[in-house]
């Protein structure tokens, strides 16, 4: 029998608890602040409902010898794991603590990773990482990096299961960018995180360029040249509200339904919508103000705002539901679809369907995007993934035609022909093979050629061909079109369709997995 006083117990209990709060000491933690970073629980702090988290793995220790590790021990191991709520709902977090051993991953620092994934997996609640770590624990060699490879493994697993969501506040390098990548939302941190394989330096050995490391990989870079991230936050504060909002429109998993909010139904005509479009096709207008004039007041939440601009994809709330909004930018490259605005289109639809988010889509587009560039980069292959995102997702899904629907690009852009459930257009849409000048050039070249007024017989087949194909009739005469609407009834129209289309079921073929282009 163990006759220590219980007092004395719990003394050892409150300093063992005070010490794993201590991370890696004062002087590394003012170090922290120095460089503008909040600490690993500051930052849960704020991210999760004030007393809700329950710390898992507080005590947990290395297992490391080589390199004097074994004297080095800090409680906790450099992470800091656990479940909370937001918002009064479930989430599992952890938070890399770079102040021990820089947040560096070692075999015990994963196994606590790996357990708040299994536990998120089996009671379905998004799991939220936030990632500030230099990388591999050097100091442990291959049993590190067998831990990134379980979290990599459960990252797969669970893609699809629960929200995943990464939010980069610091380093993020070598292989261990590919958890996050997996994930399905990152979040970058201006001017105090960056992304990469690999680092300047062997980028300078190997291909002698000379970049920084926020050039290479910092928020800026990858929330507009690559695409890596989806959100650029100022701050970290800024960085831990947008993880809020987002998870406000998303379901805990892929069995429920993303919160409702209350609605109280009101008038719904929206008069602005109908002087939004230009009279002059070639004429660019704001997508976003559609979507503005569509959805609930303040709702439109963009995700990679500042990536392949020419296509908005983001959430929102449609009477109280959360819907998610796939547009074409007419007032970016006149809303022509690329290899980058395909594939942010097709990640954003896949998770939409993943989650169980009705999608609405609106459409103005002139086609694909011609040159060199484009095929030799594979247009062919990447505008597939658009065009298979829609064909199997089984959501709820409306278009809207407000203009053009040029072409191939009418296709892929969620028509009737690949399964969407209603689609709407306004009197100014435009359905056609391609526009009307390029389709008189091509089918009336010879005419025209021999014409005595070249120019004047172009204009009259332009007219021609734009009197019998620039509306939206012929394809409402087919069915393809179910109505063609007013722009001020757009609203209305759409809190009917999406209440009406909110017991939906659809399922796909018996198939182990599809082979979306890639
Ligand atoms: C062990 C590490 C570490 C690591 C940093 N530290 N990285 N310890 N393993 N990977 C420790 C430092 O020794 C230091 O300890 C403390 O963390 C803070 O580091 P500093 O260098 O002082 O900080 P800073 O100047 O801000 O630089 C941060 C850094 C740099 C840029 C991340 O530390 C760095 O380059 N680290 C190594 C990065 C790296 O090469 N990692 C392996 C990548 S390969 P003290 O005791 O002094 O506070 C990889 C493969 C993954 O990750 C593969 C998955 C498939």
């Amino acid at each position: 029998m163990n006759d220590t006083p219980a007092p004395d117990r719990f003394a050892e209990l409150n300093r063992k608890n005070e010490e794993a709060l201590q991370g890696g000491g004062p002087d590394r933690i003012d170090a922290q602040h120095k460089k503008g970073k909040l600490t690993a629980r500051e930052r849960l702090r704020l991210l999760l409902d004030e007393g809700s988290f329950e710390e898992i793995g507080k005590f947990v220790m290395h297992r490391a010898k080589d390199f004097g590790m074994d004297k080095q021990h800090f409680l906790g191991d450099g992470v800091v794991t656990g479940y909370g709520t937001i918002h009064g709902r479930l989430v599992y977090v952890f938070s890399q603590d770079f102040t021990v051993f820089g947040g560096s991953l070692s075999e015990s620092h994963a196994e606590k990773i790996v357990k708040i994934m299994d536990l998120a997996m089996k009671n379905g609640a998004p799991v939220i990482g936030l990632n500030d770590s230099g990388g591999a624990r050097i100091q442990e060699g291959v049993v590190s990096l067998a831990g990134y490879a379980d979290i990599f493994y459960r990252n797969t697993l669970a893609s699809g299961v629960v929200p995943q969501i990464s939010a980069i506040m610091g380093p993020c390098a070598g292989g261990a960018v590919y958890s996050p990548a997996i994930t399905d939302f990152i979040l970058m941190v201006e001017h105090s995180s960056y992304m990469f394989v690999t680092g300047p330096n062997v980028v300078k050995t190997v291909t002698h360029e000379n970049v920084t490391a926020e050039e290479l990989g910092g928020a800026s870079t990858h929330s507009t040249k690559s695409g890596v991230t989806h959100f650029a936050c100022a701050n970290e504060v800024e960085c831990i509200e947008y993880i809020k909002k987002l998870l406000s429109y998303v379901p805990q998993n892929c069995e429920e339904e993303a919160p409702m909010l209350p609605y109280t139904p009101g008038d719904e005509t929206r008069p602005a919508l109908n002087d939004l479009v230009p009279l002059n096709p070639n004429q660019p207008y704001d997508m976003r103000e559609v979507v503005d004039g569509i959805v609930d007041e303040g709702t439109f939440f963009e995700v990679h705002r500042n990536f392949a601009e020419n296509i908005i994809v983001g959430f929102a709330r449609l009477a109280g539901r959360s819907i998610g909004i796939v547009g074409n930018q007419p007032a970016v490259l006149a809303g022509v679809l690329d290899i980058h605005s395909s594939t942010k289109a097709a990640r954003f639809v896949r998770f939409c369907d993943s989650f169980n988010i009705p999608l609405l889509v609106l459409e103005d587009v002139p086609g694909f995007l011609p040159g060199t560039d484009q095929e030799w980069n594979a247009i062919i292959t990447n505008g597939a993934k658009l065009l298979y995102a829609f064909s199997e997702a089984t959501v709820p899904r409306v278009t809207v035609i407000t203009r053009k629907a040029y072409g191939g690009a009418y296709d892929v852009m969620n028509s009737k022909h690949i399964g969407a459930d209603l689609n709407y257009a306004w009197p100014t849409a435009e359905i056609a093979v391609m526009g009307a000048k390029g389709a008189a050039e091509i089918i009336f070249r010879r005419e025209i050629a021999a014409a005595d007024d070249p120019e004047a017989k172009l204009q009259e087949k332009v007219d021609d061909y734009t009197a019998k194909f620039a509306n939206p009739y012929r394809a409402a005469h087919r069915g393809y079109i179910d109505e063609v609407i007013k722009p001020e009834d757009t609203r209305r129209k759409l809190i009917r369709a999406f209440k009406m289309l909110e017991n939906k079921v659809d399922t796909l073929p018996k198939k182990k997995h599809g082979n979306i282009p890639l």
